[in-house]
């Protein structure tokens, strides 16, 4: 996988919009401003093709990028994120469980939490019902550049115990100031492709 070879297929609302690629899809999930834009950008070594925002309710569609022929990453809006209006959270909701559910072509899901704190109900949430669904999931614990390296591996224990990770799926700490990990995680999902 060339990670720089990108182009931007759509930004979608509803299943008809979804590309026909062909390819195998990767989306991302995690509460909102946890790093899930962040983490596309990274990955795929470019500042700002995936938006990012400081401020929470940035991502509001399903946005395909296609990796190099090889697979497609989806970014998707966050949840958790009280201060955006109760329909429009009904209605993201509804958008992540249509394409969640009913999507063939989705291979994993990357769930983003946040390294610093134990995970909350919303993620655990969020991990049953990727667990009920069985899709494969990948929990990248990001932010790690917040918190001492020595208790990194004490605050993955934490979050693979909240979470009550099925030993299937893998566990990786994170950064997106950093690019050095790039490669292990494209190892974890050509697991799926
Ligand atoms: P929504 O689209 O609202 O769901 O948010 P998101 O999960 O896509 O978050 P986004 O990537 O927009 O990042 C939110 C904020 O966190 C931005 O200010 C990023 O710069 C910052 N951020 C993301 N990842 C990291 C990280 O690994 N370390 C640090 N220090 N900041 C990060
Ligand atoms: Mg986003």
């Amino acid at each position: 996988i060339n990670p720089n070879n990108v182009e931007i297929l759509i930004s979608a609302v509803k299943p008809e919009q979804y590309p026909e690629t062909g390819l195998k899809e990767i989306a991302l999930a995690g509460r909102s401003n946890v790093g899930k834009s962040s983490f596309i950008n990274t990955m795929i070594g470019r500042k700002s093709m995936a938006r990012i925002s400081s401020k929470p309710g940035k991502t509001q569609t399903l946005n395909f990028f296609n990796i190099d022929n090889q697979l497609v990453f989806v970014d998707v809006p966050g949840y958790g994120y009280a201060k955006v209006s109760k329909s429009e959270r009904e209605r993201w909701g509804k958008m992540i469980e249509t394409y969640i559910t009913t999507r063939e072509s989705l291979a994993c899901v990357i769930q983003l939490v946040d390294i610093r704190h134990n995970p909350t109900e919303d993620d655990r949430l969020m991990y049953d019902f990727l667990k009920h669904y069985d899709i494969p999931t990948i929990v990248i614990a990001t932010k790690e550049d917040k918190i001492p390296k020595g208790k990194i591996q004490k605050h993955l224990k934490v979050i693979k115990q909240d979470l009550d990770m099925d030993p299937e799926d893998t566990l990786i700490s994170y950064t997106a100031l950093s690019r050095d990990k790039n490669p292990m995680i494209f190892n974890a999902i050509e697991k799926y492709l």
